[in-house]
């Protein structure tokens, strides 16, 4: 159960976070008067720093939910429209993702690699959540909430090997179990025990070569993380050699001008785009041999190379396996090479794509591959990034409400509107 205002608090940190957000609100209260079908929560962006009598009213409520009710997963996909510009561009609708779509369940933040040794950490952040992931001396795996329990700095920044986290503001230390070890000039402070002012665990556990989290505070582990990450789709994964052994190469970061959903359904659209959109990468694809396999919240998109013998075949083996796991994660396995893109949302209309290049162990020292592989990889991005932008201008634009599924090929992108569909419907307002 999820009461309104926590919504709306979790709606007034995710627009602190964004220091862009403001000139973007500006922007779209013109909109909103040039085209009252796009209107999105006015009363309630205009509110953003209240959570009074509008936040509790009958009427907002019923403006939340009509908005998510514009789209109807019932309808069959050869009949459906997408779902509204609206959920592309709201304030309202990315703060309630935060809470229901990001805040539940488990979510990849990173890679076994990068905490392989006892020691070893990594930091990230998810929405207003900054979190720490370490092994411990004993090799016991950890994530905290990254925030120290004195004045709230974060305890360590980036990624690498600390023996503990000494928070960089006055010096409260912390064990890599968490523990709070040191604490100085606390004389005179009473009712404090440093065994309550622990950094806040946040579930961990791995799965092949990545790290998840789970931000949930209560996680039932009955069906194991395997099962409840990717479910019946994990063995499937696995046979495409999605394993731990993989050597990392390479982290590439990409910022975008879009929502986090035009580049899922970007990727999303069973290879619809490629033949348009990359010339490059059509070529070494068979598209006649697309193939979509939809699971309860995975989604796995299959292409045979065009022949063997090619550049691009070479690169990309005798198959590319294109896994999206709901709602931000997506597994591509060519050749020798797995890559994974992580999607962060950062505003409304605005994401940033996290690529992590995996090899397999025999190809690692082919640095001509490596360099070939990586430059036709960023190439395919670029483009990429060229269509989600102009889409997402598309989305603002008044001339633009809803669209239509090309229904023997956009089945994921439709799969992933209907599990978001489901989940956004999932909310109370008590
Ligand atoms: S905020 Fe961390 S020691 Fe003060
Ligand atoms: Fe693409």
């Amino acid at each position: 159960m999820h009461s309104l205002s926590t919504r709306l608090l979790a709606s007034s940190a995710y627009l602190q976070i964004e220091p862009s957000l403001s000139a973007w609100l500006s922007q779209i209260s013109g909109a909103v008067t040039a085209n009252s079908q796009k209107r999105m929560f006015p009363r309630a962006i205009g509110r953003r720093s209240s959570t009074s009598t509008y936040s509790n009213s009958a009427q907002f409520r019923d403006e939340v939910r009509a908005e998510i009710d514009k789209y109807d997963s019932k309808i069959p996909i050869e009949e459906a429209v997408t779902p509204p510009s609206s959920w592309y561009t709201s304030p309202m609708i990315a703060a309630l993702e935060f809470d229901l779509v990001f805040g539940r369940g488990w979510q990849a933040v990173g890679y076994a690699s990068q905490v392989k040794e006892p020691f070893g950490f990594f930091t990230g952040s998810l929405g207003s959540v900054r979190y720490l992931v370490c092994k411990d001396k004993d090799g016991e795996l950890h994530a905290f909430h990254n925030v120290c329990r004195h004045h709230a700095a974060p305890v360590a920044s980036g990624f690498g090997r600390s023996a503990s986290f000494v928070c960089p503001y006055h010096g409260w230390t912390y064990s890599l179990d968490g523990k709070l070890q040191k604490a100085t000039r606390l004389g005179g402070i009473k009712n404090f025990s440093a065994r309550d002012f622990g950094l806040l665990p946040i579930p961990v556990s791995l799965w092949g070569p990545f790290v998840v989290i789970n931000l949930q505070s209560k996680v039932t582990k009955s069906s194991g993380v395997e099962n409840e990450w990717l479910g019946s789709a994990s063995s499937l994964l696995i046979k495409a050699g999605i394993t731990a052994s993989l050597r990392h190469v390479k982290r590439q970061d990409y910022i975008l001008n879009c929502n986090w959903k035009v580049y899922c359904d970007n990727y999303l659209d069973g290879g619809y785009h490629v033949p348009y959109a990359h010339g490059a990468l059509a070529s070494g694809l068979d598209l006649n041999s697309y193939t979509t396999t939809l699971f309860e919240r995975v989604s796995i998109q299959s292409c045979r190379s065009r022949s063997v013998g090619t550049e691009s075949a070479h690169r990309i083996g005798q198959a590319a396996t294109y896994a999206f796991v709901y709602p931000n994660f997506m597994i591509n396995r060519y050749g020798p090479w797995l890559d994974t893109n992580l999607v962060l949302p950062m505003s409304p209309v605005q994401c940033r794509v996290i690529f992590d290049y995996f090899l397999d162990e025999d190809k690692i020292h082919d640095e001509a591959f490596i360099k070939d592989s990586l430059e036709d990889s960023d190439q395919v991005q670029k483009e990429d990034i060229f269509l989600c932008e102009g889409v997402q201008k598309g989305l603002e634009s008044p001339a633009y409400n809803v669209g239509r599924y090309a229904p023997k090929v956009e089945l994921a992108m439709h799969h992933f509107h209907n599990v978001l569909y489901k989940q956004l419907s999932d909310w109370d307002v008590n």
